[in-house]
């Protein structure tokens, strides 16, 4: 299959430049396309060839179910069941915007959309193009992230045709998505509520509108609450090692596992000032939010590169850093390394 690249010019008007992705969309194809957090890729959600198609360009497990993508409050009624009022008042108070809310899907919903569960992930994006694709499309829209199953989500249009060119019919070039971490995901159909996956809407924000949340327990406790999060996720090629500490500190902690893997190519990824000398670095910078926009691109890049091993400074729980910690430690497979300096 030839994919298409559509090239979105700033300046002109929307709507007739993405006409023909949504009639892609329309037609039961596959279309990436930018969000605020990172790229999907979308299919109409209603129809079960097309989101069937999603699974196999992605090489996605049948069990991880998606996020549907909707752009007006009323399109809601056409994917769920029910609105419950605590979790209406947290549509009102973040949509449009980076968060993922469970309901009960609709019965007309096909069933491989939420892998046969009862509930359907559901969320309005805030980008200029994912709205208006949706609009034009005239369906909800079924979209994971647009990377091969496994690898960080992209958040640039060249991630998305390193993973997807010739499995997809169109790739929709908007430019690198402005937030650079997914969607935060959240229950509010079990009390207290569980955050499934922390995301762009930190759990604070979404604490002062309903009180306490609670953490969902990573992959092995239990039955999965979120099918996503028994899988390997956002993992570059290269090993990952989680380096925790003050600024001075990490950089001797990152000389000292440098030696200790001589013969390899070690990269690291630090948050500001004073990298460490011996090694290549690239500064994420020291905000979470410069952090998160940075994060996958500087993974796939330093794969492209080579890299075997890429150390990477801790960025703190607060905020956005919850969910780069998230997406490093699944990355890491959980392994934080501290010796001793
Ligand atoms: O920011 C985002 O959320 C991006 C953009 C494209 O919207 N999408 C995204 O989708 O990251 P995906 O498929 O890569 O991640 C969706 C997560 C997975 O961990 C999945 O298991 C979980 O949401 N999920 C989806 N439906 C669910 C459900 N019914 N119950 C529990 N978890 C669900
Ligand atoms: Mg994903």
């Amino acid at each position: 299959m030839k994919t298409r690249v559509l090239r979105i010019r700033k300046g002109r008007p929307l709507g007739p430049q993405l006409g023909p992705a949504a009639e892609v969309l329309r037609r039961g194809g596959l279309v990436a396309f930018p969000t605020e957090t990172v790229y999907g890729l979308g299919a109409n959600a209603l129809d079960p060839r097309a989101v069937a198609r999603v699974f196999r360009a992605k090489g996605r497990p049948a069990d991880n179910p998606m996020i549907v993508h909707i752009a007006r409050m009323e399109d809601l009624a056409r994917v769920t069941r029910e609105t419950p009022p605590a979790t209406l008042r947290l549509a009102r108070a973040f949509w449009p915007g980076p968060l993922t809310l469970l309901f009960r899907k609709h019965p007309r919903l096909p069933r491989a959309v939420t892998a046969s569960l009862p509930t359907v992930a559901v969320r309005m994006p805030d980008h200029p193009i994912a709205r208006e694709l949706i609009l034009r499309a005239g369906v909800p829209v079924a979209a994971p992230s647009a990377n091969r199953s496994g690898r960080p989500s992209p958040t640039r249009p060249q991630d998305v045709l390193e993973d997807l060119e010739g499995r997809v019919e169109m790739v929709i070039d908007g430019g690198p998505t402005p937030i650079g971490v997914e969607s935060t995901v959240l229950s509010t159909l079990v009390s207290p509520p569980v955050l499934l996956r922390p995301g762009a809407v930190g759990r604070e924000a979404i604490e002062k509108i309903l009180g306490p949340v609670r953490l969902a327990s990573g992959a092995g406790e239990g039955p999965a609450p979120s099918p996503g999060l028994k899988h390997r996720h956002y993992a570059p090629r290269a090993r990952i090692v989680l380096v925790d500490g003050a600024p001075g500190e990490v950089r001797e902690k990152m000389e000292l596992l440098s030696r200790r893997f001589r013969g390899k190519s070690v990269a690291a990824l630090v948050s500001a000032a004073h990298p460490p000398r011996s090694i290549p670095a690239r500064r994420l910078g020291r905000d979470p939010r410069t952090a998160a926009h940075r994060l996958f691109a500087a993974l796939r890049d330093l794969d492209r590169e080579g890299m075997d091993v890429i150390l990477v400074e801790n960025f703190g729980t607060r905020g956005l850093g919850l969910a780069i910690r998230d997406r490093l430690e699944r990355a890491a497979k959980a392994k934080i390394r501290n010796p001793k300096p």
